[in-house]
């Protein structure tokens, strides 16, 4: 199949929505993408006709829907090279991340034993491991925004990590980590590697066999899907290894007030009545990503981020913060005289929907001095016309601020 961008674009009614005959640009996709209205409407029929429980009923509607929740663990497995039982519907990529920081890390760490993360950890990467108790530490970054590998190395050699986590693709950065090397080391110090692939998903292809990852965390929102549905991809055998975090139905093997048995992954994993719409609708997402040209589609996509790029260095003043050498789908930057939510407000005039703040990620702001950065970040449906309207909105800023 070839890639039509026009098409693609066509696909998403989210962005037909022009105000006072200005077209909008949506450049926010890294923090929730807009749907395709396969997926729309796949969603509408599942919450009509369609609608049952999974796993529970005995009567032909229940069936229905368990398969179709089924077959969408079957696609997420074939999305990441993964084995169905190694797939573990979660909240959202947070709620995955979460659910490593307490259940496997309460299961594992025993004081003194490290933990290692990016210094570009979006909140979930950092937050849920100290909120689960524990304090891990940074590996810093460079001024480009790439990764200090020897520092990498040096905390790895000093001992004691048992797990390393880092972004596939920072939030604030843009920049892509090199993370089936930054596994390859961890495992060779004899620590797991957790993936975030929040803010890659959406973009790169992805194979946890090649990635020789441990974990693999992504939300369903980012990758054209629903919000309120992720996945936690775990090594067959580390996810056995780790026991219940939350307790409820579907979790158990056999239940009495004596004492409780739990089932094997993944359902250990899924207490309660699990986001059926959410994870079926995340099946359609994938589903419409593999049968699109992936290449093209990739190709597409850094054609638009180069040309994007090329646009902001011609605005005076413009800083770009995260100039790594191996970037996608990111663009930080300031402007003098403006704080970055001035410049969200003015470019939002012009019906230009950009992201500005710590972007979750405040570690990253002070590690490049910032209290805040504008973001615009691009999806598989941003054209040269949103990038145009950006630019001629950030000379209306120039105008204003500078
Ligand atoms: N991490 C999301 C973002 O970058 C929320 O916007």
């Amino acid at each position: 199949m070839t890639f039509d961008a026009a098409a693609i674009r066509a696909q998403f009614p989210g962005l037909d929505d022009a105000q006072k005959g200005k077209p909008f640009a949506y450049l926010d996709t890294a923090a929730t993408a807009q749907k395709p209205r396969v997926v729309i409407e796949r969603m509408t029929a599942l919450l009509g006709r369609e609608y049952g429980t999974v796993h529970r009923g005995l009567y032909r509607r229940a069936a229905h829907t368990t398969k179709l929740y089924e077959d969408a663990r079957t696609t997420v497995a074939r999305f990441l090279n993964a084995e169905r039982g190694e797939i573990v519907f979660t909240g959202g990529c947070t709620d995955a991340m979460n659910l490593v920081a307490h259940a496997w890390g309460q299961a594992h760490l025993k004081p003194g034993d490290r933990v290692l993360v990016s210094g570009m950890e979006h909140h979930a990467g950092l937050v849920s491991w100290q909120a689960a108790g524990f304090r891990p530490e940074p590996i810093p970054i460079l001024d480009d925004g790439s990764l200090d590998l020897a520092a990498y190395d040096r905390l790895l050699a000093a001992g004691g990590v048992k797990l390393v986590g880092c972004v596939h693709i920072s939030n604030a950065l843009g920049t892509i980590n090199p993370v089936a090397e930054l596994a390859r080391r961890a495992h060779a110090a004899g620590a797991l590697f957790l993936v975030d692939a929040a803010q890659s998903a959406p973009h790169l292809p992805l194979d946890v066999r090649a990635l020789d990852c441990d974990f693999l965390a992504f939300g369903g929102h980012k990758v054209y899907g629903p919000t309120g549905i992720g996945v936690l991809y775990g090594r067959k055998a580390v996810l056995e290894s780790i026991p219940p975090w939350r307790g409820g139905g579907e979790m158990i093997e056999r239940v009495s007030f004596a004492g409780t048995t739990y089932a094997a992954p993944p359902a250990r994993f899924e207490a309660g009545t699990p986001p059926i719409v959410e994870a079926i609708g995340l099946g359609v997402a994938l589903e419409w990503m593999m049968e699109l040209d992936r290449a093209a589609a990739l190709a597409h996509e850094e054609a638009l981020f180069a040309y994007a790029e090329l646009r902001l260095a011609t605005i005076p003043g413009l800083r770009r913060i995260g100039t790594a050498a191996s970037r996608a789908g990111v663009l930080s930057f300031t402007l003098p005289g403006a704080h970055p939510a001035d410049l969200a407000n003015v470019l939002d005039m012009e019906n230009v929907a950009i992201r500005a703040g710590h972007h979750c990620a405040q570690p990253v702001m002070e590690r490049f001095g910032v209290p805040a950065t504008a973001r615009a970040s691009l999806g598989v449906y941003s054209s040269r016309e949103d990038i145009d309207r950006l630019h001629a909105g950030l000379m209306t800023c120039v105008r204003l601020f500078g």
